[in-house]
């Protein structure tokens, strides 16, 4: 299930006296089956970029295609359900988008508005809560009552629940330990094993270069590149800094040695290519 952006601009407030244009001219693609990592500093237009895939916003102008589904400014309301069932959504603050008395009520609520019967939603909100990692002693209490981490796994297992094809997840990962981490890295592999169309927001670095296939930059609501991370991340480091944008880690690193004096053959975008060429520098001398 491909997603298309052409020529996208979106604006809040449209044609009000408030009006604040935030998309401009935005054209992309990303592929079914894929993982794209969408980045940018903040307010470069991320979250509202990936509000559309699920139709909670609308193009001001232009046209976003989601498999056969066509989203303009002109799509009426009605016709979004059939986007809402293919689209699962984990948004920026979870706590937005948590309702429900306890956790498993939460969960059940997609399966049981696309039409599943009460046995099958809850079976189906009990798969999606282990697969994410909420324990059981957690799935009768209420969902505020829970951590930031906690809040944000029981809203992913509410965007799967319903076993959407494509998932969004915006800045999954913060609000999680580094074990949560790597937990959420895993799980969005097993999303793509299972042929499920992944796009994430991040800030880290390290994830995009670990997991993701693809990688969008935004910048003041425009596209300024659309790659690959390992592509992206052997850029020169002037750009990066115009786009305030960190290198992964290991980048980080041998800009670091760069400066102590110490040029490595290439820039490492992992922890082992780093290791890999250190070994190799320490060998020549
Ligand atoms: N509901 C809203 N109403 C008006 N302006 C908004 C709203 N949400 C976001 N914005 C503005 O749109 C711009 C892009 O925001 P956002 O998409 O949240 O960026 P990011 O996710 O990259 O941080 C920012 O200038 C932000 O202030
Ligand atoms: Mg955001």
């Amino acid at each position: 299930m491909a997603i298309k952006f052409e020529q996208v601009n979106f604006s809040y407030g449209a044609g009000t006296t408030l009006a604040q244009s935030v998309l401009h001219h935005v054209s992309l693609e990303m592929k079914t089956g894929a993982i794209t990592a969408i980045i940018g500093q903040t307010g470069s237009g991320k979250s509202t970029l990936v509000q559309h895939i699920n139709g909670l916003l609308k193009p001001t102008s232009g046209k976003v295609t989601i498999d056969d589904f066509e989203l303009t400014s002109k799509t009426k309301e009605k016709e979004l359900v059939t986007l809402r069932q293919k689209v699962g959504m984990v948004f920026q603050f979870p706590e937005n988008q948590l309702f429900a008395n306890t956790v498993i009520e939460d969960v059940m609520y997609a399966p049981l508005n696309f039409g599943s019967n009460k046995e099958a939603a809850r079976s189906l909100a009990e798969k999606a809560l282990t697969r994410v990692g909420v324990a059981e002693s957690l799935w009768m209490k209420s969902p505020f009552d829970l951590s930031g981490g906690q809040m944000r796994r029981v809203a992913m297992a509410g965007a799967l629940a319903s076993d959407p094809e494509v998932i969004v997840m915006d800045e999954p990962a913060a609000g999680l330990d580094p074990k949560g981490q790597k937990e959420l890295l895993n799980l969005v592999l097993e999303l793509k094993k299972l042929g499920k169309t992944v796009v994430f927001i991040s800030h880290q670095m390290d994830h995009v270069i670990h997991v993701a296939d693809k990688v969008i930059v935004m910048h003041d609501g425009e596209v300024s590149a659309e790659t690959t991370p390992q592509e992206l991340f052997n850029r020169d480091i002037n750009w990066f800094k115009e786009m305030r944008l960190d290198l992964p880690k290991a980048g980080q690193f041998s800009e670091k040695l760069e400066k102590a004096g110490i040029k490595l053959s290439r820039r490492p975008l992992t922890v082992d290519e780093l290791a890999d060429l250190i070994n190799k520098e320490i060998d020549h001398e």
